[in-house]
């Protein structure tokens, strides 16, 4: 049988760079494709294709020339640049989107299509808990791109035929890559102020609840719902899935536990009222039900795992 190839779009990314990296791992053949090459060394070797997506010819010619049957479309403009580059953010989402949504539908050799929604879709009106098809009048040019970006994979899959699954992403965390220019970014930038000499300044306000993943979780339930039967695949729009829910002051509490020495301060900037518009926690008990999604990754196995990978060694403060 042929072997699946395996188009990453926003392959250097946070979350592209991750996602690469396992699918490698696991023996799968990828392609990675971004406007930038990936900076990791275990990446480095892979076929590359230097591509921006709002490049319409581009998408269709670069998928066909490598075989592509199945794609991840990953490269989007988060919520903070979003709001600071409006027309940009839009832009990139939607016109890229809508190239990778066209040139797939038209592949004879393209079977499934992954594309990230997000919290963001939630507006303010749902109260700490957002259901599955919770209110979504989002206030922000990130929320209303993955908005509308649902609707458009819903209408594909209608109208096109075309096999397209997501995922509603909280702030996720991981060790091998930045994220750039969201809201939830304090959660991963703080790993880095773990040492003075001043303290870290949280852009959010200490009580700011917000849902989270752990990088494994984020690619587990991107392999999970990419390897479940169509069948399984019973929502028309984005599946909601929650990993952790904390505000910076538990974040910073745990982080304590192992770096007595932190130290942070609050000042919220206009990042505060992004974060205030999105609930605190999302209920996935669809994705639980219909393709059997669960999160592995709690609150301090993933403040172990930071701290580890910026220290190689983690110190416990009762030890020694
Ligand atoms: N991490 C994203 C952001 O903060 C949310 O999906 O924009």
């Amino acid at each position: 049988m042929p072997r699946n190839v395996h188009f990453i779009i926003g392959a250097s990314g946070q979350l592209g760079t991750e996602f690469a990296l396992a699918l490698h791992q696991a023996g799968e053949q990828v392609v990675l494709s971004d406007i930038k090459p990936p900076e990791l060394d275990s990446l480095k070797d892979l076929p590359f294709e230097c591509m921006d997506v709002r490049d319409a010819d581009a998408v269709a010619n670069r998928m066909a020339q490598h075989g592509t049957t199945h794609v991840h479309h990953l490269a989007a403009a988060l919520s903070a640049r979003g709001e600071k580059e409006p027309q940009w953010a839009w832009d990139l989402n939607m016109r890229g989107l809508l190239n990778v949504l066209e040139a797939s539908a038209d592949s004879k050799k393209i079977a499934k299509v992954f594309w990230p929604s997000s919290i963001a879709v939630f507006g303010p009106k749902n109260g700490p808990v957002a259901e599955q098809n919770g209110h979504r009048i989002p206030e922000t040019v990130y929320g209303i791109s993955k908005q509308a970006g649902e609707q458009w994979c819903a209408w594909f899959r209608q109208h096109r035929g075309l096999d397209v699954r997501s995922v509603r992403y909280p702030g996720l965390i991981g060790e091998l890559s930045p994220p750039g220019g969201g809201t939830t970014d304090y959660a991963v930038e703080v790993f880095d102020h773990l040492d003075g000499p001043t303290p870290y300044s949280c852009f959010l306000s200490k009580d700011t609840v917000l849902p989270m993943m752990h990088m494994e979780d984020a690619v587990g339930a991107m392999m999970q719902i990419m390897s479940a039967p169509q069948g399984r695949i019973l929502n028309s729009e984005s599946y909601n899935i929650q990993g952790l829910s904390f505000d910076p002051e538990t974040l910073f509490a745990e982080i304590q536990q192992h770096v007595p020495g932190f130290e942070a301060v609050f000042a919220p900037d206009f990042r505060q009222s992004i974060a205030d518009g999105w609930p605190d926690e999302l209920n996935d008990s669809a994705a639980r039900e219909d393709w059997g999604w669960t999160a592995k990754v709690g609150i301090q196995d993933l403040v172990q795992r930071m701290i580890v990978s910026k220290r190689q060694s983690i110190p416990f403060p009762n030890e020694g």
